[in-house]
């Protein structure tokens, strides 16, 4: 069962996302502006295409939500598709004009996406009809509702961050990236990189890919600061944290990988060059020195900062297409273009932080509960203290 979650509904040239997030505590103070700019984060990145010059993205919040603070209530929100507007002719929820919606048909499925298995399943045609909902646009919602749990989980100290180590070959995925390191990460540059030494590097490959007709793709590291011990559990397999986590980063879209902590490169080391040795003294009580488990040992949280690696692939629509076939023909035909990313690294970062703060929102409303936030808080501080003690 979750604890704190969301549903998200909208067509990426659909009137507008809607998202609906359940299981916020009343009593927390939302800050509209931080909601909003993580939203710009998400837009944000060399390498995009034309569509992040149309959209602003901002929210509007229709319920759950009183004088900036929640009700305990579900929170909706919708976000406006800005172009919506170039797409009603073809998009319309009531009538489509037949003109507009044949020169946006997709009759030539792109290899990578779901077009043509989606057009298979939902016994669609028109291959826009997949595409529509199966796009990145959808991330947006994610962004939202992740905002949202960010606010919750500020109210205990809990924070985080994200940056890009890697794009296509440029940069090191495997690159150490500890808390302070991500701190250095500059939203408004191009790459949002940790190295930032690496960032022109960056910004070269991507260039030359655009030029070439191809897409890149690449690794981020997303962290979380301050998480208690204790979140998730070892007793059951759906309880385990670190699976849970996993589940939330490969659900975004282009997502092919995840590794928590060192988790790639430790398989290729000996134990005593992965694991984090315990240590004991009064001031410090339990400690370490390193940090390769990346704050999980067993599935639950063991109070170091949780770190996550996500690794993406490159992105499915490429301008000079890829070999596939006509729906309606047969015949060989080069996947469709239109308006894409080169890449968009940068932006899924933003993605990454977003799935993290849900999952240890939903950890964390599982093990403190409570109806309002001051009930929530109770129950956290009391078992910090026991811990504390230990
Ligand atoms: C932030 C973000 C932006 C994306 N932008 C695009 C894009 O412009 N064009 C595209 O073809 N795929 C884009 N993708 C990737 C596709 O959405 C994804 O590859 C596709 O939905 C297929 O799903 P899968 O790769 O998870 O199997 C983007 C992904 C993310 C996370």
């Amino acid at each position: 069962m979750s604890h704190f979650t969301f549903l998200s509904a909208g067509e990426s040239h659909g009137p507008q996302l809607t998202v609906i997030v359940t299981g916020v505590p009343a009593g927390v103070r939302l800050d509209r502006e931080r909601i909003n700019r993580d939203l710009a984060r998400r837009q944000h990145g060399y390498g995009r295409g034309g569509r992040m010059k149309i959209e602003h993205d901002e929210i509007e919040i229709v319920g759950g939500v009183r004088g900036g603070e929640t009700l305990g209530s579900p929170i909706a929100i919708s976000i406006r598709n800005a172009d919506f507007k170039n797409w009603e002719a073809a998009m319309g929820v009531w009538e489509v004009d037949a003109n507009e919606a044949h020169k946006r048909r997709v009759h030539a499925p792109r290899p990578g996406h779901v077009d043509l298995i989606g057009g298979m399943k939902y016994d669609r045609r028109d291959l826009r009809d997949v595409l529509e909902r199966a796009s990145a646009r959808e991330t947006a919602s994610r962004v939202a509702a992740g905002a949202i749990a960010k606010e919750l989980l500020r109210a205990f100290g809990i924070e985080l961050r994200s940056g890009v180590v890697s794009i296509g070959p440029a940069g090191d995925p495997d690159r150490a990236t500890t808390w302070d390191d991500l701190g250095a990460v500059d939203d408004d540059s191009p790459m949002r990189a940790v190295d930032r030494d690496a960032e022109a590097a960056m910004v070269a490959e991507v260039d030359k890919a655009r030029e070439a007709g191809e897409t890149l793709g690449g690794t981020i590291v997303a962290a979380a600061h301050n998480v208690p011990i204790g979140l998730g559990s070892y007793v059951q397999w759906n309880e385990k944290l670190d699976g849970r986590i996993a589940q939330a980063i490969l659900s975004i879209h282009a997502v092919k990988a995840v590794a928590i902590g060192d988790g790639v490169a430790a398989a290729q080391r000996v134990g005593s060059e992965v694991h984090d040795p315990i240590y004991f003294d009064e001031e410090h009580r339990y400690h370490r020195t390193s940090n390769r488990a990346g704050g999980l040992e067993g599935g639950v949280t063991n109070g170091q900062d949780v770190v996550v690696r996500a690794y993406m692939k490159p992105i499915s629509t490429l301008r000079r297409g890829l070999p596939s076939v006509d729906i309606e023909t047969h015949e060989p035909h080069r996947s469709q273009w239109e308006r894409s990313d080169v890449t968009a690294v940068p932006a899924c970062g933003v993605v990454c932080e977003a799935m993290l703060a849900i999952a240890l929102a939903d950890a964390m409303r599982e093990k403190f509960g409570g109806d309002s936030l001051g009930e929530m808080r109770g129950n956290f501080e009391g078992y910090v203290a026991r811990v504390g003690e230990y």
